[in-house]
């Protein structure tokens, strides 16, 4: 792909740009709710509470529907890839039937909000496929298909798709949804406002203190007071139960281009394999549709970004010979232990603070779930199915032990083997324009990056969320922390949590 002519940004906030942002309060707030971050989560959550007549606060450190909602692929459905058997293994037929309910139903609710305020956001209803190329694969897909029928699901298996090259099968799910997330979120946040909330966005939360009222403390230093808080800040910022023990982070690459209507897939793909495909199209204004292809995905600050987008860039060419590049840009999700979503109580014993996270790549459908889920649970309702993303669950998490050790070796790994200074270090001077590497100096290991105007910039390597050694990924011209995620500028911003603190400057 020539880097040159493509976007380097995400499609959806560029066709649905934001007007000038919502200043940060500059007063001490009193609320009813204060949901933490404006995404899918955070804002549904929002606007099934105002509906109810809450009064609500939502806080957003940048811009809204602007972080991993903004950069998603923005499959509406209930088929997660081949969660169905996993969960009839693991939860039983009634965990696959909640789970199966509780997104569908998602899906259902968010088409609902789009008729109820009128929303031009594209949306179009679609199949769902899960399909495999590899005939060694059939096998699983037809036992995925036999489970998301017992939970509900009018899923069949197939052999025949619209997609240009052969199939050896695929999973298929009737009525689901796909959408453009922007102006989706963008239309509920005006109508949270009509409803009265405040929505605020450039501002950090960086402290909790739990009671009756809870209160949130912003960088700034203003208090924000409310008798519940949701923390819906995809990684939680405050994670009391250390849930980032139960998480990990992952990030996927996502290239698209123009494709002429009638060789354009109308349905959404998924494949199961490792290496993970996705594709689905999207409505251009020129009669024409974006192809939009999803796969790659790796830990933060751990691969070569670049040698990836390539990869990605060439299996769409070769499978779409005729699309013509024009964007990119990547996404991150975290991936719970047992596969499901942890929505809920934020600890054990915690009354009126509740999170919503580790959606595994599925945050739309999860996400508008989670919003129903918490707004019944801070109304005080009883919901079917809040045991099985119950975040203090513990059964399904021993059972999926082994997954739990290995993400705690990864970051042991990282935590001890990353202090440990490489054989032969780099110095400033072998870092070349646009690119960043950790070096040693006199006070400990600085992340160095050198811009395009060769100018050298130095932060501290040390995370600030738990100290992992963050490194530079030079596609997305960012420094990433292998341990949970977090993502910092090159100056050291934070760009995405667990973190809330900046890295912090360094002299050479
Ligand atoms: Fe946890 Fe960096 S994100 S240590």
């Amino acid at each position: 792909m020539n880097a040159e002519r493509v976007s380097q940004g995400s499609y959806w906030l560029e066709t649905a740009p934001a007007g000038a942002p919502a200043p940060p309060p500059d007063a001490d707030v009193s609320v009813d709710v204060a949901v933490v971050g404006g995404g899918i989560a955070g804002l549904s959550t929002a606007w099934e509470l105002a509906r109810r007549g809450r009064e609500i606060a939502v806080l957003e450190a940048g811009r809204l529907a602007a972080g991993v909602t903004g950069h998603t692929t923005v499959k509406l459905t209930a088929l997660h890839t081949l969660i169905y058997d996993h969960l009839r293994r693991t939860r039983g037929p009634e965990g696959a039937r909640l789970y199966a309910q509780s997104q569908n139903a998602a899906i259902r609710h968010a088409e609902a909000i789009v008729d109820e305020l009128d929303i031009d956001c594209d949306w179009e209803e679609a199949a769902a496929f899960t399909y495999t190329e590899n005939p060694q694969s059939v096998q699983e897909l037809c036992a995925e298909a036999e489970a998301a029928r017992e939970a509900g699901l009018p899923a069949e298996f197939v052999t025949e798709t619209e997609l240009p090259y052969p199939v050896a099968g695929a999973v298929r799910v009737s009525g689901q949804a796909q959408f453009h997330p922007r102006k989706y979120l963008l239309a509920l946040a005006d109508g949270l406002r009509r409803r009265g909330a405040s929505v605020y966005e450039g501002t950090r939360v960086v402290g909790l203190t739990e009671g009756s009222p809870c209160t949130l403390t912003t960088e700034a230093g203003v208090s924000v007071r409310a008798r519940k808080v949701v923390i819906a800040t995809h990684y939680p910022v405050f994670d009391r139960a250390l849930l980032f023990a139960r998480l990990s982070p992952r990030r996927e690459l996502v290239v698209a281009g123009v494709i002429d209507e009638e060789r354009a897939p109308r349905s959404m793909y998924i494949t199961p394999e490792q290496s993970t495909r996705s594709v689905r199209t999207a409505p251009l204004s020129d009669g024409r549709r974006l192809l939009i292809v999803t796969g790659e995905h790796f830990t933060p600050g751990t691969a070569d970004v670049e040698e990836r987008f390539e990869r990605l860039s060439a299996w769409a060419k070769a499978r779409f010979p005729e699309v013509t590049l024009t964007h990119r840009w990547a996404t991150q999700d975290n991936d719970s232990t047992d596969s499901v979503p942890l929505v809920g109580p934020l600890r054990p014993g915690s009354h009126h603070t509740y999170v919503a996270t580790g959606f595994g790549g599925w945050g739309l459908s999860g996400g508008i779930m989670a919003g129903r889920l918490l707004s019944d649970l801070v109304a005080g309702r009883a919901v079917e199915w809040s045991g099985l993303y119950d975040p203090r669950r513990v059964a399904s998490v021993v059972r999926e032990g082994g997954a739990f050790l290995k993400h705690q070796a990864e970051v042991v790994r990282h935590f001890v083997g990353d202090r440990i200074p490489p054989l032969t270090g780099l110095a400033p001077d072998d870092i070349a324009r646009g690119d960043g590497a950790v070096v040693r100096t006199g006070t400990g290991q600085c992340a160095v990056h050198r811009d395009e105007h060769g100018q050298l910039h130095a932060v501290s390597a040390s995370c600030t969320h738990l100290g992992c050694v963050v490194a530079f990924n030079r596609a997305e011209k960012a420094w990433e922390c292998p341990c949970h995620g977090s993502r910092f500028a090159p100056d050291g911003q934070v760009l995405q949590g667990p973190a809330v603190k900046p890295l912090k400057k360094r002299d050479l």
